[in-house]
C-alpha cells in the first residue's frame, strides 16, 4: 500500500494534469463551440471534485500529523489550511459562472495559480521535512487512511450535486464527518454521508425557494408603498 507522500504525491500529479488539460482545451476566448464548452463545464466540475477531496482528506487526515510531528507545524498547517480553503472558494464559485462568459476564464485562471502554488508549497516544504520526523509505519496508515476517503467518495459520487456548495468549504465539518473506522463502519458512514448530503440538498433548493419568493416579495413592496402615497 501507498504512503501518504506517495498518495499525496499522485494525487498532486491528477490535479495538475487536469488543470495542464483546462489550459490547453478550446475556451471561449478561441472560439470554442457549444460542445466544447460543455466539455469544459464537466472538465471543471470533474477537478472542482477532485482538488476539494483532496484537500478535504488533507484536513481531515494529513495537517494534524504535521501539526503533531513538526516543530513548526502548527504554522505550516496553518498556512496549508489557509491556501487550501481560499483556493476551493475560488473553485467552488466557478460552479455558478458559465463558460461561455469572459469572467469563467480568468476565475479559473485565478484558481489554477493558487492550487500550483499550493502543491508547490506542499511538495517542496512540507512533504520534505515531514519525511524527515515521520516514521515509515504512520506514513503507511494516513496514506491508508486517504485512499479508503478517496474510495468512499468515488462510491458516493454518482449522487448529484456532490461537490461542495459555494460558501460550504470553510468549515471543517464535512472533512470530519468521514474517515477512520473499519471499512464496516466507513460504508455506513458513506451511507449516512450520502442521505446527509441528500437532505442538506433538499434543504438547500427549498431555501433557494423561499428566498426566490422572498425576493419577489421584496420588488413588489416598494410598489405597495409607492402606491399608498404616503
Ligand atoms: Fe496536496
Ligand atoms: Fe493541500
Amino acid at each position: 500500500m501507498d504512503d501518504v507522500f506517495t498518495v499525496l504525491e499522485n494525487g498532486h500529479r491528477e490535479i495538475r494534469r487536469m488543470l495542464r488539460e483546462l489550459e490547453s482545451s478550446p475556451n471561449s476566448a478561441n472560439g470554442a463551440n457549444q460542445a466544447a464548452l460543455a466539455r469544459r463545464r464537466q472538465l471543471v466540475d470533474r477537478l472542482i471534485m477532485e482538488h476539494s477531496q483532496h484537500e478535504s482528506a488533507e484536513q481531515e487526515c494529513f495537517w494534524p500529523a504535521v501539526r503533531e510531528l513538526m516543530a513548526n507545524g502548527a504554522q505550516m498547517a496553518e498556512q496549508g489550511v489557509r491556501q487550501e480553503q481560499s483556493a476551493q472558494q475560488t473553485m467552488a464559485d466557478l460552479r455558478n459562472i458559465d463558460p461561455q462568459e469572459q469572467k469563467f476564464e480568468e476565475q479559473l485562471r485565478t484558481a489554477a495559480q493558487e492550487i500550483k502554488a499550493h502543491i508547490d508549497f506542499e511538495e517542496q516544504q512540507v512533504l520534505p521535512a515531514l519525511r524527515k520526523v515521520m516514521d515509515p509505519q504512520r506514513a503507511q496508515q494516513i496514506g491508508a487512511q486517504i485512499a479508503q476517503r478517496k474510495q468512499a467518495a468515488a462510491e458516493g459520487r454518482a449522487r448529484p450535486h456532490a461537490a461542495p456548495r459555494p460558501g460550504a468549504l470553510k468549515g471543517t465539518a464535512q472533512a470530519r464527518s468521514s474517515g477512520g473506522g473499519s471499512p464496516r463502519q466507513q460504508g455506513q458512514q458513506g451511507q449516512q454521508n450520502q442521505k446527509r448530503g441528500q437532505q442538506q440538498n433538499q434543504q438547500n433548493r427549498h431555501q433557494e425557494q423561499e428566498q426566490e419568493q422572498e425576493q419577489s416579495r421584496g420588488r413588489e413592496k416598494p410598489k405597495d408603498t409607492m402606491g399608498r402615497g404616503r
